[in-house]
């Protein structure tokens, strides 16, 4: 399968890129420059030169052709390049990685762009694609250290199951992810403002920190518990406490 990578010549594509590359997928870094994307692509085979089968160049248009598609441009532009390659794009899957982020100072501070997310943004620019936000908290440095895990969960979102579904398998195949079902597109804006925590977290700890969530006992990609991991009734006495949560929680606009 060829993934392409539109923007791929920063630091996020190219790490991302080496990183499916080291899977088994077929990368395509492209760029608005196939020659910046040619360049691109040396310096990660220089580096890594087991990869040079699995790791390809090309102008935007190249990568746009791939089977899924990554938008790893900054923010404010992701709409429009996807915009660009709307013939291209329809009916695919394309990944929204982009963090709408204003950095003051010291403090990074999410923005909200139009339809509330860049990848609603990117949706709403190019409504004949399935758009799948994910890969917003793995940093790029990681995603390119291909000799460590990344050791993080992944949120990702979108509104076409199937599509979720795919990028999940993915992700699962990267050494130390977790892909983790977030739910439909509109909490990418949630997904996307948390990356601004997160930059801040490192910032005030001198660290570089990645989400891992509690509380998961089942792995994420099984679709149905198998038989011997049928619910205990501990579990189903959690079931029965969340569903009443959920009821009292509910913010209908009676209770609103
Ligand atoms: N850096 C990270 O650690 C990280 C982690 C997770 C997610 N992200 C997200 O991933 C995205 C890429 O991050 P990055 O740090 O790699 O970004 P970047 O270096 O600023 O930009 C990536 C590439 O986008 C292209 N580009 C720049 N301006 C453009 C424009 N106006 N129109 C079209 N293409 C343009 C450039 O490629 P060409 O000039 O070759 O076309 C550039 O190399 C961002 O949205 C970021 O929020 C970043």
């Amino acid at each position: 399968m060829r993934i392409g990578i539109l923007g791929g010549t920063g630091p996020a594509g190219s790490g991302l890129a080496a990183r499916l590359a080291s899977i088994g997928y077929d990368a395509v870094i492209g760029s608005r420059s196939k020659y910046r994307a040619m360049e691109a692509v040396d310096s990660l085979v220089e580096r890594f030169p087991t990869l040079s089968d699995k790791l390809h160049f090309g102008d935007n248009v190249a990568a746009a052709d791939c089977d899924i598609v990554v938008i790893a441009t900054p923010w404010d532009s992701a709409a429009t390049t996807a915009q660009e390659h709307e013939s291209a794009l329809r009916g695919k899957i394309v990944v929204s990685m982009a963090n709408a982020l204003v950095r003051v100072g010291h403090e990074f501070q999410p923005l909200v762009p139009p339809r509330g997310s860049v990848a609603a943004h990117v949706q709403a620019a190019v409504p004949g694609c399935r758009v799948v936000a994910a890969f917003h908290h793995l940093p790029a440095k990681e995603l390119g250290n291909l000799g460590e895990p990344i050791d993080s969960d992944v949120l990702i979102c979108g509104d076409d199951a199937d599509a979720v579904e795919r990028i999940s398998a993915i992700v699962s195949d990267i050494p130390g992810c977790r892909p983790l079902d977030a739910g439909e597109l509109s909490n990418a804006t949630a997904i996307e403002a948390f990356t601004a925590v997160l930059l801040q977290l490192n910032v005030r700890y001198k660290a570089r920190v990645a989400p891992k969530l509690t509380g998961i006992k089942r792995d994420p990609r099984a679709k149905t518990p198998p038989p011997e991991t049928a619910p205990q009734p501990a579990d189903a006495a959690d079931k029965v406490a969340d569903d009443k949560a959920v009821a009292t929680s509910d913010p209908s606009p009676a209770s609103a």
